[in-house]
């Protein structure tokens, strides 16, 4: 028998990071929640039974892999850091299992496309793949993240944004590149007529 309750934990977590979402600080505007960790979590919690892998390490890395950037943006250029200090921080006061969370700060420190580090787990390969198959989930969000935040024209917005998503798509592990596949091509249709047009 388990000695902690998920159920309350996850609870935490959850109530934690959506509020870190919606607060005034997060300068990724309270669109994160809905549209990055809720479907990574999602993401990682389909994966992980297809592949039998521990959902309770997974639903809580997913939740917690942008913490950092989220509550402080100055953290955002090692979040990926960050982010498992402070998910030790969080699951240990709330009486997660060491051994436990160290396998969540694991999947949290090699969650990044643009970082390349080999995955010690499991769970760390499929955070990653669920990370980057949200980018093809939520396109619109993709492009509120383009044209939005970034704030760039059309064309030079394409290319940047069809570069960000051929990583993202070098990332995914097979299982997961079957989820997203329709949503993939969904996109390069798109962002490639903008670029083609303006050739
Ligand atoms: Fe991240
Ligand atoms: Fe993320």
């Amino acid at each position: 028998m388990n000695d902690y309750n998920y159920k309350k934990i996850r609870q935490e977590v959850i109530k934690l990071v959506k509020r870190a979402c919606y607060s005034a600080k997060n300068n990724f505007s309270y669109t994160v929640w809905q549209y990055h960790i809720l479907p990574v979590a999602s993401h990682s919690r389909h994966l992980g039974k297809i592949l039998k892998a521990d959902l309770e390490i997974l639903e809580l890395a997913a939740y917690l892999h942008d913490y950092a950037g989220i509550m402080d943006y100055r953290l955002y250029k090692d979040h990926h850091l960050h982010s498992a200090r402070l998910a030790g921080k969080i699951l240990d006061e709330l009486n997660f299992p060491p051994a436990k969370i160290k396998k969540v700060q694991e999947c949290i420190i090699s969650h990044r496309g643009s970082i390349r580090v080999k995955y010690k787990t499991k769970e760390a390969e499929i955070l990653a793949s669920a990370d980057a198959m949200s980018h093809f989930t939520e396109l619109a969000d993709m492009f509120y993240l383009t044209f939005g935040i970034h704030k760039y024209k059309t064309l030079a917005g394409a290319k940047w944004l069809k570069a960000k998503l051929e990583r993202s798509w070098a990332k995914i592990m097979p299982a997961g590149r079957k989820i997203v596949r329709a949503d993939y091509e969904i996109a390069k249709k798109i962002i490639n007529k903008a670029i083609s047009s303006n050739a």
